[in-house]
């Protein structure tokens, strides 16, 4: 925490060596009623959890495995953009460190060169149409060689440490990634989503390119992908000039 430049953001650290999912972890610490920023860190994970039902390959020592306690204040409905805001704080804090231009993949992959070097789960835990909390669960393959990967994860997977050239200092990306997380949420507190929208819209592979996608019904739409909207859906135009919107789901390039 020393090295850190923020007021609310990692100031409570939980470091773990083991455990089966940090999102568990800070779950249970949300609950208890750990405020905004708290961390939970993990070494390891034994059973990392992906989104959409998808396990995360989590070895020891190789990545940044974390989950970070958020206290929104608004309604359920703008959790997706709370997921974009933070895709946002980890892209902007692997160039800032790294120099390496990751990119995001809506909703939230972080790619370089093509492949996923980054992945984020928002859950949330409501009451009443009210939003108690979210968890923000970021990993990041820091430092994984190519050979550490599994043979299903060999050709979609990478690493900061491959595609940098060198290891990566964890705890520097850490304190990034949390000071990037502080800023960005002061400025959609003060000004609204649009600031954070532009900035993903920047840093974004998915921008002006052709997409497939299912929506929220599982409906499978094809189209160029021309921007987020006011909520954080991502917009496709058809080729018959249709705009539909997305809202969660997977894309494919
Ligand atoms: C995805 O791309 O599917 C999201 C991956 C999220 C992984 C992180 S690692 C820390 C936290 N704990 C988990 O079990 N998952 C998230």
């Amino acid at each position: 925490a020393d090295m850190l430049n923020t007021q609310s953001f990692g100031q409570r650290i939980v470091v773990l060596d083991s455990t089966v999912s940090t999102q568990q972890d800070a779950m249970r610490l949300a609950e208890e009623g750990a405020p905004e920023g708290t961390l939970v860190l993990a070494e390891e994970q034994t059973a990392g959890r992906g989104r959409l039902g998808r396990k995360w390959y989590s070895p020891r020592g190789k990545g940044i495995w974390m989950s970070i306690v958020l206290r929104p204040a608004q309604p359920l409905a703008f959790t997706p953009q709370l997921t974009l805001l933070t895709g946002v704080a980890v892209c902007r804090a692997i160039r800032r460190l790294t120099g390496v231009e990751a990119g995001i993949k809506w909703p939230n992959d972080l790619l370089i060169h093509g492949r996923k070097v980054s992945g984020i789960l928002l859950e949330s835990a409501t009451e009443d149409q009210r939003v108690r909390y979210c968890i923000a669960g970021i990993g990041i393959d820091v430092n994984l060689n190519v050979e550490d990967y599994p043979e299903e994860l060999s050709h979609v997977g990478t690493s900061l440490k491959i595609e940098a050239g060198l290891e990566v200092d964890r705890t520097a990306l850490i304190a990034a990634v949390l000071e990037e997380m502080e800023l960005l949420s002061k400025l959609y507190a003060e000004q609204g989503f649009q600031p954070i929208a532009m900035l993903w819209e920047a840093l974004s592979v998915t921008m002006n390119r052709s997409v497939r996608a299912h929506t929220g019904q599982g409906i499978a739409v094809e189209g160029t992908a021309v921007g987020l909207d006011p909520s954080g859906a991502l917009v496709i135009e058809t080729n018959q000039g249709e705009r539909i919107q997305v809202i969660s789901g997977d894309i494919q390039l």
